[in-house]
């Protein structure tokens, strides 16, 4: 899985969204100590430059070497290659001790791990009771009608290229395991809805979807995605000159709960 973002980290980090203020300051709302987020999948510091500004301090890991080159160098984020497999030896000596961490965060990237032996780690490391994971995903850009129709038919033909764990994000993340309790105030854990917005040129689009672990295995399996014919109805859908920037809006889904009294697994 980690493998899947390896090539394509440069235009990851030009044109992937940001996520909404709303969105971090409904998770600050709900973490009663804000010293210490492990970001994981942090790829390259999407969300890791947000939290910084609420906590003391941020760990952003990510098993892609290349992603976290080009995530922002901020005082309080330490960024840490780890193994795709990671050993709780490894999460004590990268990220920190059992119940020193007050809020985990992923990304876009719950859907690539391997749930089970994450969350033994999750909440091995959060504080307890009150620790808090959250999860999100952001599922397919809206611009207008128009724009919209073309990207549909293009999203299900790339449908084959994706890897099966893509249907949660497809889902919401509705159907993801997700072993937590609801927050205080709470009676489920999620998904809360948010937006994200962002200027995109088409170009930058086409870079964005140039990021997709799809584009990358269809180009690995000698398909181009982005044909002339493709680019073409695209270029007639967008109406305006390529460089031209339109405002995209992403759906953002969040599940978030609380450790609550969990069981240790052996270091
Ligand atoms: C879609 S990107 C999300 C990056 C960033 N969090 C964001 O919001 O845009 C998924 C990231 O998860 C990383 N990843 C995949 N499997 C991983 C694993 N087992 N542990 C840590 N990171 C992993 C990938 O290298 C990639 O950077």
């Amino acid at each position: 899985m980690a493998d899947l973002f390896l090539k394509q980290a440069k235009q990851y980090w030009k044109t992937r969204p940001g996520y909404p203020q709303q969105l971090f300051d409904f998770i600050a709302s709900k973490t009663p100590c804000h010293d210490v987020v492990w970001d994981v999948g942090t790829g390259s510091g999407q969300a890791a430059v947000s939290l910084a500004s609420i906590y003391k301090s941020v760990i952003g890991t990510d098993t892609s070497k290349n992603q976290i080159e080009f995530a922002p160098k901020l005082p309080n984020v330490r960024y840490e290659c780890t193994s795709p497999n990671m050993s709780m030896s490894e999460l004590e000596a990268k990220i920190g001790a059992e119940s020193s961490v007050d809020l985990v965060t992923v990304a876009q990237a719950l859907h690539w791990f391997d749930h089970d032996a994450f969350y033994n780690q999750v909440k091995w490391i959060l504080k307890k009771p009150h620790g808090v994971f959250a999860a999100w995903c952001y599922t397919t850009p809206k611009i207008d009608d128009e724009f919209d129709h073309v990207f549909h038919k293009f999203y299900a033909e790339s449908k084959p290229y994706w890897e099966s764990q893509r249907g949660l994000v497809d889902d919401k993340y509705t159907t993801v395991k997700f072993p937590f309790d609801p927050l205080d105030g709470c009676d489920h854990t999620g998904p809360f809805e948010f937006e994200t917005k962002q200027p995109m040129s088409l170009d930058a689009f086409f870079t964005y979807v140039r990021s997709w672990s799809a584009y990358q295995t269809a180009k690995d399996k000698g398909v181009e995605l982005l044909s002339d014919g493709v680019i073409e109805e695209f270029k007639k859908a967008w109406k305006e000159d390529t460089s031209v920037e339109k405002s995209v809006t992403y759906p953002v889904y969040l599940r978030i709960g609380k450790a609550g009294d969990a069981v240790k697994p052996a270091i």
